[in-house]
């Protein structure tokens, strides 16, 4: 058995922060958009689970009681990749490959791997023996199925338990080893009975099931106690729940005394949320976290700016100074002090981390005194090993209230992002032509291209382009298709609209508008309506985000336009538009207009691509 390169697209994870005395599943990542789920599925059956890198030392593999490789974009044959330690295998422990994983151990064990051998969606998987890894289970299970290559030629010692029609080796077992493969994708919900075969997998490897949220809440006690001995903590809170529950944990378990917390009030957050915060801390009886509004200096600041770079550069800027003079006024002392971060564990792997913690880090890393504990190691991340479901099982657990624990991410920079500025100057628009009017006619529909420009996403690569506008017709599928079509068939258009009210499209134009108080007074009034709405409806755990943006068109060169953009999304790097019944949409434009001062609400129906979730 030899060594084999990998794709090195990963870098490795923080210092592992729990005390780790825990049975243990390392989740060895080839890259798969899945590997963060197999951990995930795992700790769900209570049972802890670490990702690593292919080129792992075993001796970092500690308490392993089994391994499971992960699928991945490449083929075995490939050469441009760093090494996977096959010295992983010699382990005495069960092994189970998934995908690409499963391909990697007939090839290393001396079987062959066909390329090229495509297959993607449902499958109904036989199988031949249901015991072990296929306990509980029927004669013949729905499995999904996403890979290039395929398994030839078993290796010696292996065979077949389950097969599809199209995939004769879908599941394969080394009985001698408890060594398993599966072609298939357990860990996807498309897989009907995932769940079983993973948690039979933990049966094989005599994993006690002692990850529980209160397992955590207790060693994680210990760990921080050890980290900060006789120091004290600093954390900036922003009022997102990674911060909040990292707050909330770190006060509980160092004291209210040893912690001290920071909100800086950009002016930018959504209505009463300084007020929540505060209320929060009042009802957990913490006194230490100090709210300073800056909202004058940010508008300040911003006076007369309309690009969004712009906009985002001063805010951050704005956001580094205040946050600076504040903590001088406080006086901290480095020798004594620890910065607390709400880092959860996708954050800390570069696959896996979003553009929200890396935002949001960059400015609070960039303060003085923090970039100095930084830079120090004096960091206390006590979220670091988990993942998001388990921070809002925590939060719970901690106390905190169900609506603060849900919510929805909101972006550093806030609102100031979904108030689009304009000096008022027309471009010209590209004209879609008669050829597209006639189309959209034809299936019932008005077109408009609207005379502003916002962000889209193609590819890697950014986009500033035009909205266009569908009216006359409510019918998703359709809306869908006609959406499709416009930003396929036109550069010049990277998001498309549908109109909710009024019933006529109105003449807009643009109209000369940068951040101010009103204007962000209005949007919040907005965002306010529809975050209750979705929350009444029972909406807020389908839609994971559903920006609220105002846009400087105006017919009367007073009033604004309203747009909608809820979206479901499972990493924020791709997302549907939500389709909210129309129904349901009439009562919510209602109430948005009532508040006076807006000509149009519009609903965003751009997938990401072309479109990105936020408008800038
Ligand atoms: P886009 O608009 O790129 O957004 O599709 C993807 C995710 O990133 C969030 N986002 C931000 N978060 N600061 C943040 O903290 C930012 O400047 C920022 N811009 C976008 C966005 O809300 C979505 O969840």
């Amino acid at each position: 058995m030899g060594t084999i390169s990998f794709s090195h697209n990963q870098t490795v994870t923080t210092k592992n922060f729990m005390v780790c005395f825990m049975d243990t599943i390392y989740v060895i990542d080839f890259g798969g958009q899945y590997a963060h789920l197999i951990a995930n599925r795992i700790r769900r059956l209570n049972v802890y689970a670490q990702i690593k890198h292919p080129d792992v030392d075993v001796a970092e593999l500690e308490n392993a009681r089994g391994i499971i490789l992960s699928g991945g974009p490449k083929s075995v044959y490939d050469k441009d990749c760093p090494v996977f330690n096959a010295d992983l295998l010699k382990m005495n422990v069960p092994i189970l490959g998934l995908c690409f994983g499963h391909q990697l151990l007939v090839h290393l064990m001396g079987g062959i791997v066909e390329q090229g051998f495509k297959e993607y969606g449902s499958a109904h998987m036989r199988i031949r023996s249901k015991e072990d890894i296929f306990k509980n289970l029927a004669d013949s299970e729905l499995v999904w199925m996403s890979h290039g290559d395929s398994v030839k030629k078993l290796p010696d010692h292996f065979k077949i338990i389950g097969s599809t029609e199209d995939c004769p080796f879908a599941a394969i077992h080394y009985p001698g080893r408890d060594i398993f493969g599966f072609q298939f994708h357990p860990e996807v919900s498309h897989t009907t009975h995932g769940m079983t075969m993973l948690a039979n997998f933990l049966d094989i490897c005599s994993c006690r099931r002692s990850w529980t949220i209160k397992n955590f809440i207790s060693s994680i006690n210990d760990t921080v106690k050890e980290q900060v001995g006789d120091r004290k903590v600093f954390m900036l809170v922003s009022g997102g729940v990674d911060s909040t529950v990292a707050f909330t944990l770190l006060n509980q378990i160092l004291g209210e005394d040893r912690v001290q917390g920071l909100t800086i009030d950009t002016g930018f957050c959504r209505k009463e949320e300084m007020a929540e915060i505060r209320e929060l801390m009042r009802s957990h009886k913490l006194h230490n976290l100090l709210i300073q509004d800056h909202s004058d200096t940010f508008l300040q600041n911003l006076k007369g700016v309309f690009e969004p770079e712009k906009k985002r550069k001063i805010i951050g800027k704005t956001f580094i100074d205040v946050a600076d003079k504040a903590l001088r006024q406080l006086k901290l002392n480095p020798n004594e002090w620890l910065l607390g971060q709400g880092t959860i564990y996708p954050d800390t792997i570069e696959s896996g981390g979003t553009k929200n913690a890396a935002v949001i880090k960059t400015h609070h890393n960039r303060v003085d005194i923090v970039a100095d504990l930084v830079a120090r190691g004096l960091v206390v991340e006590p979220l670091a090993q988990l993942y998001k479901d388990e921070v809002r099982e925590l939060g719970i657990e901690l106390g905190l209230p169900e609506r603060m624990v849900w919510r929805h991410p909101f972006p550093g920079p806030g609102l100031a992002v979904r108030t689009l500025c304009s000096t008022g100057e027309e471009e010209e628009i590209v004209p879609i032509g008669y050829q597209t009017k006639s189309f959209c006619q034809e299936h019932g529909f008005g077109v408009a291209v609207l005379p502003i420009r916002s962000v889209g996403v193609q590819g890697d690569v950014r986009s500033y382009a035009h909205p266009a506008v569908l009216y006359g017709k409510q019918d998703w599928t359709l809306l869908e298709k006609m959406s499709t079509y416009l930003t396929n068939k036109h550069q010049s258009v990277n998001r498309v609209l549908t109109l909710l009210a009024p019933s006529e499209m109105p003449s807009l134009r643009l109209k000369k508008a940068f951040l101010t108080r009103d204007r962000l007074d209005l949007l919040r009034e907005a965002d306010d309506i529809v975050m209750r709405f979705i929350e009444q409806k029972n909406l807020d755990r389908i839609i994971w985000q559903m920006p609220t943006v105002i846009l400087p068109l105006t017919s009367d060169g007073k009033k604004e336009c309203i747009v909608l953009r809820p979206v479901i999304t499972r990493d924020f790097m791709t997302a549907r538009f939500a389709e909210i019944p129309f129904s349901d949409l009439s009562v919510l434009t209602q109430k948005i207009m009532d508040l006076g001062g807006i000509d149009a609400v519009f609903y965003d129906i751009t997938h990401k691509p072309p479109g990105t979730i936020e408008w800038e």
